[in-house]
C-alpha cells in the first residue's frame, strides 16, 4: 500500500489538463481553482500589501488598497535589527490575512552589485550575512501569520538593465558566497512557503528553466520543500521551465502554456509524473494559505502599524556625520527647513512595490508638530528639479535667519525604479546650488538624504558639518526624521552598504550592465566592502558606520571556537549621556589563506540598547558555515584550518578590538590525475610521502634541496614531468599511485 499525501490525494483525482492548469495563474495575481483546490491570491510586496482593486497590472499603475507602507528594505537592511524586522513581518503578515492575501511576495535580498541598480531600494543589502539574516526575520514574522513569502528574485538578478534577458555571468565561488549565500541562509533557516525566480539568466540559462538551480541546489542541497514561482512573466519555454522544477508560472498565460505542458505529455516529450510534483506542490501551497487565513482574519489595527512604521523608520536612518554635535537641534532653537523632499516626501521606488499609504506624513509638518512652532520653509527647488533664482535667494534668506539649516536633498523619484538602472550616482545639479547657497547662508546645516541607492557625498561632505542618510523610509518616515533630528529617537541604523567617493571606485564599475546579452562579475567575490577594503580604496563612509548622539567603547574581545563554529564576547559600554543601541559587528579574517577571501568579512552582529552609563556583554554567535568558502575542486563548502582573526568594530573600517582564534579545518583532499601538480601530489595525504620518498633519489635528490628548484618543479604536471629522462618513475607507476591514492580518499 502507498501512502499519499493530502496534496498528492487533492491532486489524485484531476485530469492531465486540471493538473497542468494549476501550474499557471488564473489572472495577475491568483491561482486556477480545480476541484478540491481551492484559487489563492499572490501580491506585492515586499514593504506592504499591494492588493488591487481594480484593473490589473503589476508596475503599480493600477490602484490598490491602502495598505500601511513600512520602509523599503533599503531602510530596513539598515537598522540591522533582527527583531524589527519579525516584528515588522508580523505586521505585513496581517495585513495581508485581513485582505485574504495568501502569500506576500518578498523579501527581495539580491545582492547591491552596483549603486546604479535601479533596485537596490528593494533590496536589504550589499552582504550576504546582512541579507539573509534580516531576510530570515522578515520571513519568519510574516510566515507566522499563516501568510506565505515568496523570495525573490532567485538569482543574481542585480541589474535592472535588460533583465528579462541577461546573463548574470559568475563564477562558481561569487556564485554561491555572496549571491546564492543569502537564499541558502533564508531557505535553510525558514522554509519560505515559495521561493520567485528572477527574470535573468544565470550563466546563460534562464533562472524559471535551470534544474541546476531550481532542483540540484534550491531543493537538493539546501532542502527547500516549497514551491517555486515564476517572476511575472518570466517563463520562456514553460516544457523546459516546469521539468526544471518550476512549479507555478505567474501571470495567467491565457491558457496557452497549459495546452503545451499537456501536448508534451501526450507527445511523450514530458512525464506526466513532472506534472504531478508541480501540481501536487500548488496544491500543498493552497492547503497552507487555507490553514493560515482559518486562522484569523481579524481586521489589522492601523493605527498600531503606522506607529510601527515610523520605529522602524527611524531605528533605520543613519546617522552619517555630526561635528560638534550639532545634532540633535533642540526645540527651542531657531531653525530653518529647506526643500521640497520635507514637504513632499519620497518614501518608496517606483514598480510593483509601490503601496498606497494609508496615510503619509511629511517632515515639514512633523517637525512643526514635535516643536509646536510655525517653522520658516523654503521650497528651494521644485519637484521637477529646477531651482530658481528666486527659490535660491528665499532658501538663502530663511537659512540665515535660523541658528540651524535642515536642508531635505535627494534623488528625484523619476529617477529610481523597478525595470532600468540609474545613470549614475549624482544628486541633482539644481539641489547642489541650493545647498551652497544655503551654506553659504548658514554653514551650520544639517543635510537629510531622501533616495533608494546611495549618492555620492563627497562633493560636500567636507563642507558640511552634518548629515542624515533617510533613505526612502515609508508613509511614517516624516515623523521618524523629525524624532531623529530632535532626539526623541537617538539613531542607531548602520550602512548595509558602502557609500563610495566616486562612481568609478565601485566593484562593478567597468561591467556593470554588461554587453551584447552578458553580464560578467568580473570583480568575483570582492563585492561591497570586501572591494574597497581589498583595494584599500578611500570611502566616503564605509560599510557598517553610523553614528549616535552617544558613544560606546569597548573592552578587549574573546573568541570561543567550537565545533559548530565561533562564539565572540565583548563587553560595550555607553560612555554617552543617552540611552542609545549599537550595532556590535564581527568580521573575520584568515591572513595567509590559500584562497582569495576578503581581509574582513561579516560573520555576525548583534543590536544592544544600552542606557547612559550601562555596560554589557555581547555575545555573537558565528556559524561555522560562515567561516567556509566554496572550495570549486570537491564542489563544497570547505573550512580552512588556521588563526582566523576576528574583529569587533563600529564599521568594516572602525575596527575597536580583534582577537584570534585556531580553527580545526575540515580535511580536504583533492582527486588527483596526470595533471595534478607536483605539489599537490606532495600535498596529498596518500601520494605525498610515496612521491616525496621517490625524489628523495640520487638522480632527483637535488630538487627536493635546492629551494628554487622545487618552487620551479612544484608546479609541473606530473603525468608531464613522469616521462622526462631520468625521472626515478614513469607514466604508467604515477597513474597506478594516483588510482590507488583516490581510492584511499574517494
Ligand atoms: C517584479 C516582482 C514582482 C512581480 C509581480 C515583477 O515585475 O520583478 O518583484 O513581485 O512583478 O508584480
Amino acid at each position: 500500500m502507498t501512502s499519499t499525501t493530502p496534496s498528492e490525494s487533492a491532486i489524485g483525482g484531476l485530469t492531465l489538463e486540471q493538473k497542468a492548469g494549476l501550474t499557471s495563474g488564473a489572472d495577475f495575481w491568483t491561482t486556477k481553482a480545480v476541484p478540491g483546490v481551492p484559487s489563492i491570491m499572490l501580491t506585492d510586496g515586499p514593504h506592504g500589501v499591494r492588493k488591487q482593486r481594480a484593473g490589473s497590472d503589476h508596475l503599480g499603475i493600477a490602484d490598490s488598497v491602502p495598505a500601511t507602507c513600512f520602509p523599503p528594505a533599503v531602510a530596513l537592511g539598515s537598522s540591522f535589527d533582527v527583531a524589527l524586522l519579525e516584528r515588522v513581518g508580523v505586521a505585513l503578515g496581517e495585513e495581508a490575512r485581513s485582505e485574504g492575501v495568501g502569500v506576500l511576495l518578498g523579501p527581495g535580498i539580491n545582492i547591491k552589485r552596483s549603486p546604479l541598480c535601479g533596485r537596490n531600494f528593494e533590496y536589504l543589502s550589499e552582504d550576504p550575512l546582512v541579507s539573509g539574516v534580516l531576510a530570515s526575520a522578515l520571513v519568519r514574522g510574516l510566515q507566522s501569520q499563516g501568510v506565505g513569502a515568496s523570495l525573490k528574485h532567485f538569482a543574481a538578478n542585480n541589474q535592472e538593465t535588460d533583465r528579462m534577458r541577461v546573463s548574470a555571468d559568475i563564477d562558481e565561488r561569487p556564485l554561491r558566497e555572496i549571491y546564492l549565500r543569502g537564499f541558502q541562509r533564508v531557505v535553510e533557516n525558514e522554509q519560505p512557503w515559495t521561493v520567485m525566480c528572477s527574470y535573468n539568466k544565470l550563466n546563460g540559462v534562464f533562472t524559471s528553466q535551470n534544474p541546476w538551480l531550481l532542483n540540484t541546489v534550491l531543493r537538493d542541497e539546501w532542502g527547500f520543500t516549497g514551491l517555486v514561482v515564476s517572476d511575472w512573466g518570466a517563463v520562456s519555454d514553460r516544457v523546459a521551465a516546469l521539468a526544471a522544477g518550476l512549479d507555478l508560472e505567474m501571470p495567467s498565460s491565457n491558457g496557452k502554456t497549459d495546452a503545451q505542458i499537456v501536448a508534451a505529455v501526450q507527445a511523450g516529450g514530458l512525464a506526466e509524473s513532472v506534472v504531478d510534483t508541480a501540481a501536487s506542490r500548488v496544491a500543498q501551497l493552497v492547503a497552507k494559505v487555507v490553514a493560515g487565513a482559518g486562522a484569523s482574519d481579524a481586521p489589522y489595527d492601523a493605527e498600531a502599524h503606522h506607529a510601527l512604521a515610523r520605529e522602524a523608520a527611524a531605528a533605520s536612518i543613519v546617522l552619517l556625520k555630526n561635528e560638534s554635535d550639532l545634532l540633535p537641534v533642540s526645540v527651542d532653537t531657531s531653525v530653518a527647513i529647506i526643500g521640497e523632499l520635507a514637504r513632499t516626501p519620497r518614501y518608496q521606488g517606483a514598480g510593483s512595490s509601490l503601496i498606497n499609504p494609508t496615510r503619509l506624513d511629511n517632515a515639514l509638518a512633523e517637525i512643526r508638530g514635535l516643536t509646536g512652532r510655525e517653522i520658516p520653509f523654503a521650497a528651494g527647488y521644485g519637484n521637477d528639479g529646477v531651482a530658481s533664482e528666486a527659490q535660491l535667494q528665499e532658501a538663502a534668506a530663511v537659512a540665515s535667519a535660523a541658528d540651524v539649516a535642515l536642508l531635505f536633498l535627494g534623488v528625484p523619484a523619476e529617477q529610481e525604479s523597478e525595470g532600468f538602472d540609474r545613470e549614475d550616482i549624482e544628486l541633482p545639479a539644481a539641489q547642489l546650488q541650493v545647498l551652497d547657497a544655503v551654506l553659504a547662508a548658514n554653514p551650520r546645516t544639517v543635510v537629510i538624504l531622501s533616495n533608494g541607492g546611495v549618492v555620492r557625498l563627497s562633493g560636500f561632505v567636507d563642507r558640511v558639518p552634518a548629515i542624515v542618510e533617510g533613505w526612502l523610509l515609508g508613509q511614517a518616515g516624516g515623523g521618524a526624521v523629525a524624532d531623529v533630528l530632535y532626539g526623541v529617537t537617538n539613531p542607531s541604523g548602520r550602512l548595509a552598504e558602502t557609500i563610495p567617493v566616486r562612481l568609478q571606485d565601485s566593484p562593478a564599475f567597468l561591467d556593470f550592465g554588461g554587453e551584447h546579452g552578458h553580464a560578467r562579475y568580473g570583480e568575483g567575490i570582492f563585492v561591497g566592502y570586501r572591494w574597497y577594503d581589498a583595494r584599500d580604496i578611500a570611502v566616503s563612509f564605509p560599510f557598517g558606520h553610523g553614528l549616535s548622539y552617544t558613544t560606546f567603547a569597548y573592552s578587549q574581545a574573546s573568541a570561543a571556537v567550537d565545533a559548530d563554529g565561533a562564539t565572540v564576547r565583548v563587553r560595550v559600554t555607553n560612555t554617552g549621556s543617552r540611552a542609545g543601541a549599537d550595532v556590535v559587528q564581527v568580521y573575520v579574517g584568515l591572513p595567509g589563506s590559500q584562497v582569495s577571501r576578503a581581509q574582513r568579512a561579516l560573520v555576525g552582529f548583534a543590536k544592544v540598547a544600552l542606557a547612559a552609563g550601562d555596560s554589557q556583554d555581547v555575545e555573537v554567535r558565528i556559524d561555522r558555515e560562515d567561516l567556509a568558502y566554496w572550495e570549486t575542486r570537491v564542489g563544497n563548502w570547505i573550512v580552512e584550518s588556521g588563526e582566523y582573526e576576528f574583529s569587533v568594530g563600529a564599521s568594516s573600517r572602525d575596527i575597536r578590538a580583534s582577537v584570534t582564534a585556531q580553527v580545526e579545518g575540515d580535511a580536504v583532499v583533492i582527486p588527483l590525475s596526470l595533471e595534478s601538480s607536483i605539489g599537490e601530489m606532495i600535498a596529498h595525504p596518500v601520494a605525498g610521502p610515496i612521491i616525496m620518498q621517490s625524489l628523495a633519489g640520487e638522480e632527483t635528490g637535488g630538487l627536493l634541496s635546492d629551494p628554487s628548484m622545487f618552487k620551479m618543479m612544484e608546479s609541473f604536471p606530473i603525468g608531464r614531468l613522469a616521462s622526462f629522462p631520468g625521472m626515478p618513475v614513469d607514466e604508467q607507476q604515477v597513474a597506478q599511485l594516483i588510482a590507488m591514492s583516490n581510492a584511499q580518499h574517494g
